[in-house]
């Protein structure tokens, strides 16, 4: 999409984005679900820029949800793999963009050397003050609310 500066168009100030369809792309093309998962990698940089090109605040991308650790090993294997290239890879060009990190999600289920990423990523990050990007990896809505929920009846019991 292209923009004239001159067109009025009113941004929200938080965009979630639910990824999906990866393994339809590459099938419609006879290829591996992997290059699909390849192919939305590529997409989250593009979604940044026009995020940051219009001025969005806040940008949650659903990379991985909790449901998705129940996909077959060599596919869970597949998108690990990728996830750890991409934070290896990509890290300090999010920085240089001014883009705060954030991951969202049951992140004790990764390998440890993602879960070091993860954090080194954040920190690194952490006193950005361009987008807000927010990754949910490992992420359940139900178990986030569930564990909202308990906090909130733990603080009632304490009174
Ligand atoms: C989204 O694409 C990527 C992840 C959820 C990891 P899918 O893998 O769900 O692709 P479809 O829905 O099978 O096309
Ligand atoms: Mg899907």
């Amino acid at each position: 999409m292209t923009r004239g500066s001159d067109d009025p168009i009113s941004v929200p100030p938080h965009i979630a984005i639910i990824m999906d369809g990866n393994g339809r792309w590459a099938r419609a093309r006879g290829l591996p679900r992997t290059a699909g998962h390849k192919k939305g990698a590529q997409a989250v940089q593009r979604t940044l820029e026009a995020a940051i090109d219009l001025g969005v605040q806040y940008l949650t991308l659903f990379g991985f949800s909790s449901e998705n650790w129940s996909r077959p090993e060599g596919e869970v294997f597949d998108l690990m793999g990728l996830l750890r290239r991409y934070l290896q890879s990509e890290t300090a060009e999010l920085h240089r963009k001014n883009i705060r990190i954030r991951v969202i999600g049951d992140r004790s289920r990764f390998s440890e050397d993602i879960v070091a990423l993860i954090k080194g990523a954040e920190e690194m990050t952490a006193e950005n003050d361009g987008l807000n990007l927010t990754a949910a990896l490992s992420y359940g809505g139900r178990q986030d609310i569930a564990t909202a929920a308990r906090a909130i009846a733990e603080k009632v019991a304490a009174g």
